[in-house]
């Protein structure tokens, strides 16, 4: 059994900053991180790429535990590698992101992709990032923090994002997707984005990245007592 090893679970929508903060965190303790999201996000890409439906819940399940999926971490980026090529770009795009959303609707594939997502949890520790990392994989982690932002501001983040890697993309389309893709986050039947009962929940719309930081490792530091 592993699960003495403390885990800090972090969840939230789409652009809400869980990324950034998971990575400030991962640094600052030295602890390994799951990018749930980027698993995913390469599931969705391999179906993609080999024609399977979106929505064939047998042959995605076999897909996701047959998954050749590797997070490469001998550079400062981390590289997403899916049968050994790396991925790390093409998984980001937004119709990966939407693709991502419906595979990861389907409950046979969550529970086939949920053995591997625990299997991060390593000592000395654990930063989780996802969508149900506090409720469902990791729900006796003793810290659990809930990001949250209005959809405007996720968007306008995103769009900034993608405007500094001269990337073209229209404000309102981003908006768009970004809350077709929550609303399927939110109401599935199975593992639904939601607040664990007893996370801390931030919203970081008007917070810097910094802001965001320092209440995370107050809250962190009393709750682990460090
Ligand atoms: O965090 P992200 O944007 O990379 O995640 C892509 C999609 O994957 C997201 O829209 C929903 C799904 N996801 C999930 O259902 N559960 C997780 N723990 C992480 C991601």
């Amino acid at each position: 059994m592993n699960n003495t090893i403390p885990v800090i679970a972090v969840d939230g929508p789409s652009g809400v900053g869980k990324g950034t903060l998971c990575q400030a965190l991962a640094n600052h303790f030295n602890w390994h991180l799951l990018d749930s999201g980027a698993i995913y996000r390469v599931l969705a890409l391999s179906a993609l790429e080999k024609n399977i439906a979106l929505d064939d819940e047998n042959q995605l399940a076999n897909l996701a535990l047959n998954l050749p999926l590797s997070f490469d971490t001998s550079d400062i980026e981390v590289k997403v590698r899916l049968n050994g090529i790396d991925v790390s770009k093409n998984i980001r795009t937004e119709q990966t992101g939407g693709a991502a959303s419906k595979v990861a609707s389907l409950n046979q594939v969550r529970v086939a992709l949920l053995q591997r997502q625990r299997d991060f949890r390593q000592a000395p520790g654990l930063i989780a990032d996802g969508r149900d990392m506090g409720t469902v994989v990791f729900a006796d982690a003793p810290v659990k923090i809930f990001l949250n932002a209005s959809a405007q501001s996720r968007a306008e983040r995103r769009m900034k994002q993608l405007q500094d890697k001269q990337n073209h993309a229209k404000f309102a389309n981003i908006l768009q997707e970004i809350t077709a893709r929550d609303e399927r986050d939110r109401n599935r039947a199975i593992a639904p984005l939601k607040p664990a009962v007893d996370a801390l929940i931030i919203d970081t719309t008007s917070l810097s990245i910094q802001d965001v930081f320092n209440q995370s490792i107050t809250y962190i530091n009393e709750k682990l007592a460090l």
